[in-house]
Parts: C-alpha cells; structure tokens; sequence
C-alpha cells in the first residue's frame, strides 16, 4: 500500500491504568504507526459493560485514565484521534446491521470468546450482550473501514469474524463476485476493504512475579504512576527462579531461563551491553542479579521520565475531555460517510442525517 496512506483502527477495553505491559505489547507500536498513517484509537467503554454493567462509574473513570495514560506514553492527540465507542453511533447501528449476517453458532464458536467464558466461568449466566461484543468489534473495525488493525494474538479470532462480515456484506449488498480476492474488494465495488490483522512480535512482558503475563489485577506490574524508587525496588524483587544458574548440557547457564533478561532485551537499548551481559552471565563470571536488577530499573526508568512528566501536564481531566471530544468528531465524520454507503448498499438510506457531538 506504498504512497497511499492506509487507516488504522486499534483499542482497548478500559480496565485500568496502564502499565509498562501495555507499553510494549501495543502502545509503542501504535507511536510508530501514528506518523505514518491516518490512526484511530477506540476506548470500548461498551465493551467494558459486558463484565461490569453494575460499575459505570469506574468504568467512566477508566476511560479518562486510559487516554491519559495513552498521551503520556506518546500517543499524539494532533496525530491519532482517541476516541469514545458509545460516542460513535454509526458504530452501534453497523453491529445491529452485522449481527444479521453472522449465523448464532458462527457467533459462538469463536475460540477467545468461548477462552473468557471459561476464565471468567460465567457458565451460563453470562448476557445476551457478552457474545453481542464480537459483533460490535466487527463493526469498531469496519464504521472506518480500517485496512490494518494492530492487535495481540488474542484477538485474531475477533478479525477473523470481522474478515467474514466484511466479505459477506459486499458479496450480498455490493455486487462483489463469490470468489474475489480479498485485497480486491474495495476496488470491486464493494463498501468494506478486508482488513488485515497487524499481530505484533512482542506480545506479553512477563510480570513482576518472573511467572505470569503483567496485569494489574495480578499486581505483579510496573505502572506509569510509580515513583523511580517503587520501581527499583518491584525490579529488585523480581524472582530470577532457581534454574537460572544451573548449567545447561553444554554446561552453560541458560539465560533465557531468567525472567529478568527479557527486561534486559525489552528495555536496555544498547545490545551490545545486553549481548556482552548474557555471556558474562552464561560463563558464570561474577556478575549477579543486582547488578542486572540495577541496569534494568534505570533502563525503565529513564523510559518512564518523560512519560511521568507528560503525565503531569496533562492532569486536568478537562484536558483529556477536549482530546475525547475531538477525537469522536473525528471518528464521527470518518464512520458517518461509512454508514452512508452501507446504508445506500442495503437500502436503509432514507434521509440525509448527521452527527454534532459538544
Ligand atoms: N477487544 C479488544 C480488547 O479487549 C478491544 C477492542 C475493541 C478492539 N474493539 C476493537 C481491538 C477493535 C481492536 C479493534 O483488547
């Protein structure tokens, strides 16, 4: 897709603060992506609402920290639009519209969604609205006709069904022929490209804990708001485990077996320091885990200064208000002109109408 620019979609369910996990999982991609491409970020605060419809005042806070905590990791309001899902109509009326083209047991057979009932083990009790949420990504993805979606391993399956939608939709409303190639859609007449997912490499960072995935809920992660010193001394903390000095085969140690040189690798720039620090490590020299602790927390933390202060800057939840605001008009005009077409596609299309949000 060379000199075009291509439209990104990406977002999250707001949870919470994030912490140095998100970081590397997603939002330093994203400050890659936001110069390069026209970006729109969606906080799916209805999607927060199939867990916790009893909490909405959490819920609403957790949309403010999340944007605030996006901006100050160096997501650029001037650049990527951040943007409210319940702002969004069209977004709303594409799920009601999509949902008729999906079969229930296409629906339900999507392995992530079936993975968080189980987790969740909401059994049978879990609403009309749970499963409903797939829908609705189809359509987060879809309201901007987005051609790459930069997600986690997770949520392929969510593209998947979003891949299907799409094709189905142009086949039956638009005239695309049964057997078009998928990059061929657009061009074919068809309202929605099939967008492709974006699966980054890095994926999880290892918490705190040196054995599970970092999540707050765990409390074995590394946030924005901690001070320099809670960091060092989370990282001081960290379990090395006691297989990472014992030789290997070859009689080596084995480095990989040591949580704390994925921090080494994920936040220590220089890899020669990285390189040279895994083979006096490997050798048995004397180099211990302090001294690697002691490397890596700078190393955070000279990540998280900046961050900290951009943080500061933008305390005022009024702030981050405007920033939402801008971004739902934005993300307002871009899935408006989208329902427009599909309306037109499906027939729907009676009136001229238009959104005005503020
Ligand atoms: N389901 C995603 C998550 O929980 C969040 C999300 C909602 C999303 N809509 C999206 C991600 C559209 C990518 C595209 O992480």
């Amino acid at each position: 897709m060379a000199a075009q620019q291509t439209r990104i979609l990406t977002g999250d369910t707001p949870t919470g603060n994030l912490h140095i996990g998100h970081w590397v999982g997603s939002v330093k991609r994203r400050v890659e992506l936001q110069s390069k491409h026209e970006c729109f970020f969606l906080i799916a605060n209805l999607h927060a609402f199939t867990t916790r419809a009893d909490r909405p005042d959490e819920i609403r806070r957790d949309c403010i920290e999340i944007a605030r905590d996006a901006i100050a990791m160096g997501v650029d309001p001037e650049q990527a639009a951040i943007f409210l899902q319940t702002e969004v109509p069209a977004i709303l009326e594409l799920t009601y519209l999509f949902a008729m083209l999906l079969p229930y047991n296409r629906v339900m057979r999507n392995p992530t969604l079936k993975d968080e009932l189980k987790v969740k083990d909401l059994k049978d009790n879990y609403s009309f609205g749970f499963p409903l949420y797939t829908v609705g990504q189809c359509a987060d993805i879809l309201a901007f006709r987005a051609h790459g979606v930069p997600v986690g391993e997770d949520q392929v399956p969510h593209l998947e069904l979003t891949r299907e939608v799409a094709r189905r939709f142009n086949k039956m409303y638009c005239g695309v022929a049964d057997k078009a190639p998928d990059e061929e859609h657009e061009s074919l007449g068809g309202v929605f490209p099939i967008p492709v997912a974006d699966v980054g490499k890095v994926g999880r960072l290892i918490g705190t804990d040196g054995v599970n995935k970092m999540s707050k809920s765990l409390g074995n992660a590394i946030h924005l708001t901690d001070t320099p010193k809670q960091v060092k001394k989370k990282i001081g903390r960290i379990y090395t485990g006691q297989d990472s000095r014992q030789p290997t085969d070859k009689g080596e140690t084995d480095p990989a077996k040591n949580p704390l040189f994925q921090y080494l690798e994920t936040f220590v720039d220089d890899s020669d320091q990285v390189d040279e620090i895994r083979r006096r490590y490997a050798q048995g020299d004397n180099i211990g885990d302090g001294e690697v602790k002691m490397l890596v927390a700078d190393a955070i933390n000279t990540l998280l200064d900046p961050m900290r202060a951009r943080r500061e800057q933008w305390a005022s939840d009024d702030d981050v208000m405007d920033v939402l605001l801008d971004g739902s008009r934005k993300a307002n005009e871009a899935c408006e002109e989208t329902l427009a077409m599909a309306k037109d596609a499906a027939k729907l299309r009676f009136f001229p109408r238009s959104v005005q949000l503020g």
